[in-house]
């Protein structure tokens, strides 16, 4: 485990640091143990691109929970091919699948927050744990403007539900950045976005905002904001 002051210490010398040189610091400390954590979303096809700049063999994963959309499976594909990298794909356990559904139906999330959770703790949180073995951090998308459950996020910082480091080099960053990032380095994207998806997760919990609407409004949108996390990020 690493301390709180080896944390702190690092967070200053990366303040002012761009996302590659947190990306690049990162995969120095963490030699080979160490992933990005792709939900093929807007932040995360920057930091594959900013990855495979640094390291095309760095390890990226996906969890696929068996109800994505059409088209952030094509992009899986197609991000595989620009970068000739092989994003791998992290499934559920059937039994647990099929256990959850025989019980509580197949669309059991909109029943109640309960079920809700108990569906993203079985396609995504206990597939990430097995993703997770062997890595001592991982690399994600998240922005401190995102959402009100992310506003005290560091770029590096101790992740007490998985046990490992988690790198957050885009912490700062607005959507904004994100798009001109992307635009200016022709980096493919989810095509649902430019149709008012701002954030991607499965299809029937993932709905189009209203301009005006705050960027996770098209998430599990029958709930609280308060509420709105998978269990992947916890705080
Ligand atoms: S969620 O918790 O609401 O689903 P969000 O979609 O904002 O998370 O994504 C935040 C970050 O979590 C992403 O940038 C990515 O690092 C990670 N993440 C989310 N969903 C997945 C997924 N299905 N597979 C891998 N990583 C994911
Ligand atoms: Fe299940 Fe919806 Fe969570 Fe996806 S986002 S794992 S479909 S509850």
């Amino acid at each position: 485990m690493i301390d709180t002051a080896t944390l702190q210490n690092w967070n200053a010398q990366l303040k002012d640091a761009s996302p590659e040189e947190i990306i690049a610091f990162s995969l120095k400390q963490f030699q080979g143990k160490i992933a990005l954590s792709t939900s093929l979303g807007l932040e995360d096809q920057v930091l594959t691109h900013m990855l495979c700049q640094i390291d095309p063999t760095a390890k990226i994963f996906t969890l696929d929970t068996g109800r994505l959309f059409p088209e952030t499976y094509d992009l899986i594909d197609r991000t595989n091919r620009k970068y000739n990298i092989k994003i791998q794909v992290y499934f559920p356990d059937p039994k647990d699948v099929e256990e959850m559904v025989s019980q509580k139906g197949i669309n059991l999330f909109y029943e109640s927050i309960e079920n809700r959770k108990l569906c993203c703790q079985v396609r995504k949180v206990k597939p990430l744990q097995r993703a997770m073995q062997g890595l001592d951090a991982w690399i994600t998308g998240l922005r401190k403007s995102q959402s009100t459950t992310r506003t005290e996020l560091q770029f590096i910082e101790y992740d007490n539900n998985n046990h490992i480091v988690k790198i957050n080099p885009l912490a700062n960053w607005e959507e904004e950045d994100a798009w001109n990032y992307v635009e200016k380095n022709r980096i493919p994207v989810n095509p649902l976005h430019k149709k008012g998806f701002a954030s991607i997760g499965c299809q029937p919990c993932t709905r189009a905002i209203e301009s005006g609407e705050d960027i996770r409004a098209g998430r599990w949108w029958w709930e609280n904001p308060e509420t709105r996390e998978c269990g992947l990020h916890k705080r």
